[in-house]
């Protein structure tokens, strides 16, 4: 016997648990093999001030973990993997139209989508089933059919690793942007506590994206309410993305490539099907999927690594790929688009050693 312990907890405390040499493999919804030499799961976040005061730790890398849905080990964790397992809904102000609701980092993003049209509340309808935490919300400001989180989020609570010390940061001051925030850019240094949303009972639906109006009909008569168009929403994202309980996948690989407008009208031009749509600062929105889709990459696989033949922008684990395997396939997708269109398609979820 060589005496290597695996993922026997080796230290416990007031709202946390360590174990050494951790399996992530049930961790990532790739379902890729990888190992931490640490792990810690922290149940309070009181707990963050006695961890990062620990001899050891404190130096070593820390990698923030969620539910994983938005990373990729392309390798071990040479360090501290800290998973914020935290929970709490609290209504802070409620003047019966508006109310200041605070959430722990590691409640699950749909659930709290879901109490908040439960509370009569409107503005993340359009957000339901994306998977993951509250705290990872705010990282790549999540968004889907037209609505980004940024737009509900009042501020962030941190723990500042480098300073040691807690902060709020107001909305204004995260610099959302498209899958972007002042978070993605420290990801080492800033840990997301807990988010402030502000939360309106008064709904201002947002029915513009492609197939919501449609989806609606379907559901049958009646005006569009924050509840059914939640349920559109759902509808549309389980037909078109594949489910990653059944196959493993981590959403959109790539984000859509933003380009200016002079380059986006060359590639009108040339090929009038590619979908375009306007982003901030006057650039223009490509969709990666089409691109990909042109280049004869859907449904394309080596081994058990592929590209998903239900959606385009879908990198799969058809079994027991490796994360660096599906890595080889991303960099081959990289390669055809921009061999093909001259665009450079950049990954949307974390790489973790690649
Ligand atoms: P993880 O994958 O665990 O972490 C993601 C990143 O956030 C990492 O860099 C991690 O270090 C960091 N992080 C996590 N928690 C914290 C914290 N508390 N503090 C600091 N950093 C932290 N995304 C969209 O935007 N729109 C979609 O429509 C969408 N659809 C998806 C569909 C599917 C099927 C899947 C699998 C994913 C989809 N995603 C989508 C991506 C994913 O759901 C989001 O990025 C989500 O916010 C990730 O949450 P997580 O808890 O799994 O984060
Ligand atoms: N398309 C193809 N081939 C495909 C799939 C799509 O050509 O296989 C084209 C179609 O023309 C379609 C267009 O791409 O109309 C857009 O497709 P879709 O509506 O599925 O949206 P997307 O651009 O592929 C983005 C987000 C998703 C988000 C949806 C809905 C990014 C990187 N992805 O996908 O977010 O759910 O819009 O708003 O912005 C994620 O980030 O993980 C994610 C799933």
């Amino acid at each position: 016997m060589s005496g290597y312990r695996t993922d026997a907890a080796i230290a416990t405390g007031n709202g946390w648990t360590i174990v050494e040499n951790a399996s992530l493999e049930g961790r990532n919804t790739f379902r890729v093999k990888a190992r931490a030499d640490l792990l810690v799961d922290i149940h309070d976040d009181a707990a963050l001030e006695e961890i990062f005061a620990f001899r050891g730790l404190a130096e070593r890398p820390v990698l923030v973990l969620g539910e994983g849905s938005n990373l990729l080990f392309a390798g071990d964790w040479p360090g501290i993997v800290l998973s914020m397992a935290t929970r709490g809904i609290e209504v802070v102000e409620d003047d019966g139209v508006q109310a200041l609701v605070r959430v722990a980092a590691g409640e699950n993003w749909n659930d709290f989508v879901h109490w908040s049209l439960a509370h009569g509340f409107a503005g993340l309808e359009n957000l339901v089933l994306i998977p993951g935490t509250v705290g990872a919300a705010p990282i790549q400001n999540i968004g889907a059919y037209g609505v980004e989180v940024g737009d509900a989020i009042a501020g962030v609570h941190l723990w500042d690793r480098r300073d040691r010390v807690r902060r709020h940061l107001a909305r204004d001051d995260c610099a959302f942007a498209y899958r972007d925030s002042l978070f993605k850019r420290d990801a080492e240094r800033l840990l997301v506590v807990a988010v402030d949303f502000r939360l309106d009972r008064r709904p201002a639906l947002r029915l513009d994206y492609a197939g919501i109006v449609t989806e609606l009909e379907r559901l049958g008569d009646g005006p569009p309410t924050p509840r059914r168009v939640a349920e559109a929403v759902a509808r549309l994202r389980m037909r078109k993305l594949p489910n990653p309980a059944v196959i493993g996948n981590a959403g959109s690989f790539f984000k859509n490539p933003l380009v200016d407008a002079d380059t986006a009208a060359a590639l009108h031009a040339a090929h009038p099907e590619l979908p375009q749509w306007p982003a901030a600062a006057g650039q223009v929105k490509l969709s990666a999927a089409w691109l990909i889709e042109a280049c004869g990459l859907k449904g394309w696989r080596e081994g058990d690594a592929g590209v998903s033949a239900q959606h385009a922008l879908v990198l799969v684990n058809h079994g027991r790929a490796s994360g660096a395997e599906l890595w080889n396939v991303a960099r081959h997708v990289v390669d055809g688009v921009r061999a093909r269109f001259g665009i450079a398609l950049e990954p949307e979820p974390r790489i973790i050693g690649g």
